[in-house]
């Protein structure tokens, strides 16, 4: 009875990964054509609601700030301060890194202290170069640590 029930569990588990496999070969043929050169507004697009092309710019990269801002905190910043600011990545205790998760430095600094110390470096820590609204979203993500 359990026998035949674990058989019958491992068949279903071996199905759904051949699926899965077979997914990841074969990608869908209408997935493909999303995108039309007609999609992007131009400056003279009824349908862009009057904003111009200028405001258009920054609204289109935004939708990959998030992104940018988890790889440079996986890759940049949780070597120091671990993934979870604790400062414990893997060279956060040899340099000192900040626990940014700490309620008492969270209550001491402002948003555009950390953002200078992000851009600025701080002692052992080095100065990142990276766009403004990837700054921000760093920030938020600090204070979003607190307490954690
Ligand atoms: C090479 C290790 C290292 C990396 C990488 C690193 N930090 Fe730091 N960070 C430190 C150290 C060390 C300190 C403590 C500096 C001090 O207070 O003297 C610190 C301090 C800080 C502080 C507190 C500054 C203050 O005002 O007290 C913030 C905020 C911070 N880091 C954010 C970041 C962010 C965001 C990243 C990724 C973009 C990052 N750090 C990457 C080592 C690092």
């Amino acid at each position: 009875m359990l026998g035949s029930l674990l058989v019958r569990t491992a068949w279903w588990s071996l199905l759904g990964l051949s699926l899965l496999l077979g997914c990841d070969r074969a990608p869908s043929a209408q997935g493909l054509p999303e995108w039309k050169p007609g999609d992007h507004h131009s400056a003279d697009d009824p349908a862009g609601g009057g904003q111009s092309p200028g405001q258009a710019a920054p609204a289109r990269s935004g939708t990959d700030i998030p992104a940018l801002v988890d790889v440079a905190w996986r890759q940049d910043c949780a070597k120091c301060h671990g993934p979870g600011g604790h400062g414990d990545g893997p060279q956060g205790p040899m340099l000192h890194a900040r626990d940014l998760t700490d309620p008492a430095w969270q209550g001491k600094v402002s948003d555009a202290d950390i953002a200078a110390s992000i851009r600025s470096g701080k002692d052992k820590m080095p100065k990142y170069d990276l766009p403004d609204g990837v700054v921000q979203g760093l920030v938020a993500r600090i204070r979003a640590l607190k307490g954690g």
